[in-house]
């Protein structure tokens, strides 16, 4: 099924006829609300996910196409843009553009959130806060552009084909220099003018691994208050530089998308699919022992089930389900921790697919209480000036949406920087015809 509706009643229908929930109002209004956060403003509750770009340069800094894609961002107006996985070590990295955050890098990361704060109030009148986003890669650790996997423990999903050696399980000592590192990280990122960092716990990266950690001996796996370890000690690294202007925040993975217990977040009755209380229950915990005000909160794994990740319409494969199932389970995990966790801001994922009626869906959940923040991925790279249209026109234009095709995605696997090939064909087209198209 592609996407092809071009009324909101027309999508409201099939939504009905396919018994799919996704709430749709009309009105975007809720979208322009502020809300405070940390004692800190956010002008609207529009948040630019954070879409890693691939384009940094050898060690670590962002170059051209990186000031480039922010530059886009800072003018799109959104309350929060939400900065792309930066790695905390050099191993960490999981291609060799990504960025890395250290000592030698600082002041460029300075200088380009400075430029971004500048560039949005020149443009809408106030500043966006901008989130670091900290990373360490785990299993997809590719620091020099060929795999050097780090794993919490083996896993069955992953390793069926090509099984890991046991070397490249991390110890426990490399687990605690990590959470140094992050606290190290968190520094650099307060002095490079971030507002918050956001300690990465998702998508299968090591934090994320970890937190499904069930077959891991020792303090790191096994029991919950093990397998959140890492995170929370993590976080306690990166508070010892908390102040009235930096915040700690967290990416959360709230449902891996495997069985039990290769994935987190999954049910453990032998069915297969979502059980949000662990999730709910890490929530609550970094809400009321570690003080977060603010989680993001993803599902799935971008590299073994996309179709969960970022519902699309086409790439490598056709999806396996309808799209619209997979938007409704992103929105029901934001939902259910928003809903348990009430004095928590939960910022929800899942909006991209819906196109021109992304929009509504956020402005929905906003007014209903499901999430406090819509966040905006792909759409966000595709047309990054959705927020300044839909602030001035209550709508989006259809002919610059994400189409949801991938290419994006497949630019990063074919080691390339990563861009919108069809609404920014200028730059990604010719990248893509180069290393995908040619491959
Ligand atoms: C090209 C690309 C890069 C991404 N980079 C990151 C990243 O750096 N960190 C992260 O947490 N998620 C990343 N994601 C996931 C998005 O933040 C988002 O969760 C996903 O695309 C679903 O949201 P959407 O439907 O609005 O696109 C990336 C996704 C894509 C397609």
């Amino acid at each position: 099924m592609a996407f092809g509706f071009k009324t909101l009643q027309n999508l409201q229908e099939k939504l009905a006829a396919d018994s799919i929930k996704i709430p749709l109002a009309a009105d975007v209004s809720p979208l322009f609300s502020e809300r405070v956060i940390y004692g800190r403003r956010a002008a609207n509750r529009i948040v630019i996910h954070p879409m890693e770009g691939c384009d940094g340069t050898p060690d670590g800094k962002p170059d051209d196409l990186t000031a480039r894609r922010y530059t886009r961002f800072a003018q799109s107006g959104a309350g929060i843009i939400w900065f792309e996985a930066v790695s905390i070590l050099p191993e960490a990295r999981a291609n060799p553009r990504q960025l890395y955050l250290h000592d030698g890098s600082a002041e460029d990361f300075r200088r380009l959130t400075e430029h971004i704060k500048q560039t949005c109030f020149r443009k809408n009148g106030y500043e966006p806060l901008i989130i670091l986003q900290a990373t360490h890669s785990g299993r997809y650790a590719k620091p020099r552009g060929i795999p050097a996997p780090i794993i919490a423990c083996h896993n069955t999903n992953f390793e069926r084909e090509r099984p890991l050696p046991d070397s490249a399980i991390v110890t426990d000592d490399e687990l605690r220099t990590a959470e140094q590192r992050f606290g190290q990280t968190a520094k650099l990122a307060k002095e490079s003018g971030f507002d918050g960092i956001d300690i990465k716990a998702c998508h299968g990266y090591l934090l994320g691994e970890c937190l499904s950690a069930f077959t891991r001996p020792g303090p790191y796996g096994g029991s919950f208050e093990n397998r959140t370890r890492l995170l929370k000690n993590a976080i306690q690294a990166a508070s010892a530089h908390k102040s009235p202007g930096f915040f700690i925040t967290a990416r959360i993975g709230a449902y891996d998308g495997f069985e039990y217990p290769y994935g987190f977040g999954a049910r453990r009755d032998g069915q297969v699919g979502p059980d949000y209380a662990e999730a709910i229950t890490l929530c609550d915990l970094l809400r009321e022992q570690y003080g977060l005000e603010l989680v993001n909160i993803t599902i799935g794994n971008p590299y073994q089930n996309p179709h969960v990740n970022r519902p699309y319409d086409s790439g490598i494969s056709s999806p396996p389900e309808n799209p619209l199932g997979g938007v409704e389970r992103l929105l029901n995990a934001a939902r259910a921790v928003q809903k348990a966790v009430p004095s928590l801001s939960v910022t929800a994922t899942g909006f991209s697919y819906l196109r021109q009626f992304g929009p509504n869906a956020a402005a929905a959940m906003l007014k209903q209480g499901d999430c406090a923040f819509a966040g905006f991925g792909r759409q966000a790279i595709a047309y990054p000036c959705f927020v300044e249209d839909l602030r001035e026109r209550g709508a989006l234009k259809p002919e610059k949406c994400c189409v949801t095709c991938s290419k994006c995605t497949q630019l990063m696997r074919a080691g390339s920087a990563a861009g919108c090939v069809v609404r920014d064909s200028e730059v990604y087209l010719p990248l893509y015809k180069e290393s995908v198209l040619k491959a």
